[in-house]
């Protein structure tokens, strides 16, 4: 059993990493400012520790990661149209959250530090083929500047002062329990209220949608397998069109609603990357398992929790 901290644990993907720790006997300690509400599971509540105040407080970080193995730090602004309505929201987060982490866990001789990194951050730069870790990132948006920054930082943290750390690179997850910042609830919703299926730009732009539950399982070999500091993508290596997901969650849903081609709103450009998918090899090398659930079979499963 091992006692751990999830900064951001209330939210979407912390939340379902939460009840699987908890599923597995291990201590759990929540530190969140709830800025998205509480997605973490009512039948779990009462078996960990849950603190509401923001990561930014290095007291609180510092006093939460007294004796835990690991800190996951997931705590993040994000979401295309809020993370370009807050950017300073956004780097202050990112780069105030993580500095208190490191020094915390550094005085509390935390074991390694799990972060959610984006796959945001490799821009542009993924036009060719899927992106591996070691090609040149082109981070354009607050949010992804910030996560590079972090990545570069917690580098540092492990030459300078020896902390071990993973950051990891996440490629659009989903699945239930998200919320309509992301494109998938939010065709979900348009499609079972008969509103318009509503799509940015032309539509072929391209997405690496991975299940959540493949997600957090790569993060739980990664925190048992892996030492030192590395980066991983975890991508399910398909790539899909807007469009097509469109079609696809009209389809799942039985729904009348049209699919609208409209504008990219002009805050929108510095998000809008044509195509991005990755590849999940260094991963499969380093634990033996890398994401395999196909989108559809992920949609089925968020339409069957919500009908
Ligand atoms: N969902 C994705 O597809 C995706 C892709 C790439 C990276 N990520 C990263 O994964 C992590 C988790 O993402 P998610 O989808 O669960 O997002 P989420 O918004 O559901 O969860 C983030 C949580 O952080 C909390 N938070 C925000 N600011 C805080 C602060 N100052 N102090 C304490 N808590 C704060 C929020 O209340 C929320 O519960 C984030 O770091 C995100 O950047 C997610």
């Amino acid at each position: 059993m091992a006692k751990i901290l999830i900064t951001g644990g209330a939210g979407f993907i912390g939340s379902h990493l939460v009840k699987n720790l908890v599923r597995n006997k291990h201590e759990v300690i929540v530190l969140d400012s709830l800025l998205r509400g509480n997605k973490i599971d009512q039948n779990v509540l009462s078996d960990i520790t849950f603190v509401k105040d923001d990561v930014r407080n290095f007291e609180v970080v510092k006093k939460l990661s007294n004796q835990c193995d690991y800190i996951y730090h997931f705590a993040a602004v994000l979401g295309v149209d809020v993370v370009a309505d807050n950017p300073i929201e956004t780097m202050d987060t990112e780069v105030i959250g993580m500095k208190n982490v490191v020094d915390a866990a550094l005085l509390n001789n935390v074991k390694k530090i799990i972060y959610a990194s984006t796959s945001g951050i490799y821009g542009h730069s993924a036009i060719e083929k899927s992106v591996t870790e070691n090609i040149q990132v082109d981070p354009r948006t607050s949010y992804a500047m910030a996560k590079r920054y972090n990545e570069i930082y917690l580098k540092a943290a492990h030459e300078q002062k020896g902390l071990n750390s993973i950051s990891v690179r996440f490629f659009n997850v989903y699945g239930a329990g998200q919320d309509n910042r992301m494109v998938i609830p939010r065709f979900f919703e348009q499609c079972i209220s008969g509103e318009p299926i509503t799509v940015f730009g032309n539509g072929h732009q391209t997405r690496d949608f991975t299940y959540i539950d493949d997600t957090i399982k790569a993060c739980l070999l990664l925190t048992e397998k892996v030492n030192g500091c590395e980066i991983f993508n975890v991508a399910n290596e398909n790539e899909f069109s807007i469009l097509e997901l469109a079609k696809l969650i009209k389809e799942i849903t039985g729904s009348k609603s049209e699919i609208k081609i409209i504008n990219s709103p002009s805050k929108r450009y510095d998000y809008e990357v044509e195509r991005r998918f990755g590849s999940s090899d260094k991963l499969f090398k380093a634990v033996n398992f890398k994401p395999s659930t196909n989108l559809n079979e992920g949609l089925v499963k968020i339409f069957n929790s919500i009908k």
